[in-house]
């Protein structure tokens, strides 16, 4: 096939998506165009039948804030993109499929690329996280859905690779000599491990299969550490371990109400019967009366985006300080919960734990230890986590760690970079 003038990469991400297009002209500017954009999409209205107002990334961002955050607002697609269950969403009664929702992500950032580089691009290399699912066929559900809504959206070419051998590809540009390296590439809803040869000298071969001694992950991102904050620090706030009275009974407070907390993009399904209906008779004869009130606010308000925005700036907090709280303000909730960087480890532990038994495996499947891995490259938003740092330092040794310079756009630079043309 013939060279395209752009080697495109795309990493489709729980919480950011990007797009970088690297030119192949021989005495045009080799370094990587990037950008990138949260993944979400806001539909403040519907319009007429077919037609919708709606808005994409940090433009979705910014009007759901502007507007009150009022209206329909999706996040985290791609961490629902295997279940088969999730066939379609109503959007102001319209059913939209997983496909379509995609495709208006990837378009968004396809175009502003083209406009940019004032070519289209018909080439790309879709970035996939080692495993969508554990079941074979959900994951591959997911991926042929990214693949259709890629189709959908003008590309050509599809191909497909694991994001940490994206960001191992990408890393390997930097290097002057050959090692063997470890990804660990923590984002918004996946953790990806890969274990690699890799050579500066091997950097344009076309086939680097030989190159991968292993892969591994488990579906645990930093999504997952927003929830535990609000399971551990914020459900009691809102009610849990408070009781209610029916038939001259107590009753605990169902602890659905607090899992489906957890997720926010579910909290809006408390607004809906029959949880509407049994939160006003819990508050009725509720032992926390406050607490249910406050909890009837966040559901009605619709308030569940700011107060997880709010979590996880704390979260993000904990990166530089040992102590700080949960803040969040808005005319008829307050939020004020300190938290301790010793408390937030001890929330997460679970997930520490199951982070490092699937680093494990992947170690076992590469046939390698500790000791014979050269270099750690630490990658994604969530490899900031100083208990994920430490104990990966603790576990390799620290001066093994590299931190990546390019730990939010590294995944889609390599994409492109290990794309099968050479330069
Ligand atoms: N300083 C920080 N401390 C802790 N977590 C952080 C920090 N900065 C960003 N994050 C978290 O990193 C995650 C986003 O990282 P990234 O953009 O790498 O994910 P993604 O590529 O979209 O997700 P995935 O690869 O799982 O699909 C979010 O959960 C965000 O809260
Ligand atoms: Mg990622």
């Amino acid at each position: 096939m013939k060279k395209p003038p752009y080697l495109c990469g795309l990493d489709f991400g729980t919480s950011n998506s990007v797009i970088c297009a690297i030119s192949t002209d021989p005495h045009g500017d080799p370094s990587p165009v990037v950008m990138s954009e949260p993944t979400v999409l806001f539909f403040p209205w519907r319009n007429t039948k077919d037609t919708f107002t709606y808005y994409v990334g940090q433009e979705a961002v910014q009007k759901y804030v502007e507007m009150g955050m009022h209206g329909r607002f999706i996040q985290s697609l791609k961490s629902v993109l295997h279940d088969p269950d999730f066939d379609m969403t109503m959007i102001y009664g319209v059913p939209f499929t997983p496909i379509e929702l995609t495709e208006l992500i990837l378009t968004n950032l396809k175009q502003k690329m083209e406009a940019k580089l004032g070519t289209t691009l018909d080439t790309v290399v879709m970035g996939r996280p080692v495993m969508f699912s554990e079941d074979p066929e959900e994951d591959q559900t997911a991926q042929r859905r990214i693949h259709s809504a890629a189709r959908k959206c003008g590309f050509k070419y599809i191909s497909f690779q694991l994001e940490p051998i994206g960001a191992a590809y990408s890393y390997e540009a930097r290097l002057t000599k050959a090692e063997t390296v470890l990804v660990v590439d923590l984002g918004g809803g996946t953790t990806d491990y890969t274990i690699m040869n890799l050579d500066p000298q091997k950097r344009h071969a076309l086939d680097r299969t030989q190159d991968i001694l292993a892969t591994g992950g488990v579906h645990i991102g930093g999504d997952d550490f927003d929830a535990s904050i609000m399971w551990h620090a914020l459900a009691p706030y809102f009610g849990y371990g408070s009781q209610f009275e029916d038939w001259n009974r107590l009753f605990d407070f169902p602890i659905h109400f607090f899992t489906t907390l957890c997720t926010w993009y579910d909290i809006a399904k408390l607004k809906e019967s029959p949880f509407k209906e049994d939160l006003h008779s819990i508050l009725r004869t509720s032992t926390n009366k406050p607490a249910v009130r406050r909890l009837k606010t966040l559901i009605e308000e619709d308030l569940g985006f700011g107060l997880f925005k709010a979590i996880e700036h704390t979260k993000k907090a904990f990166s530089e300080l040992d102590q700080t709280s949960i803040h969040f303000e808005s005319p008829h909730l307050s939020v004020h919960e300190p938290v301790s960087r010793a408390a937030f480890e001890g929330y997460i532990a679970e997930h520490v734990e199951a982070i490092h038994s699937a680093l494990t495996e992947t170690l076992q499947r590469a046939h390698k230890k500790e000791a014979d891995i050269d270099s750690i490259l630490m990658t994604g938003g969530s490899s900031l986590v100083s208990v994920i740092q430490t104990t990966m330092a603790a576990r390799f040794g620290g001066n093994k760690i590299i931190p990546d310079s390019n730990r939010f756009t590294g995944v889609a630079v390599g994409l492109a970079l290990g794309c099968g043309y050479s330069l």
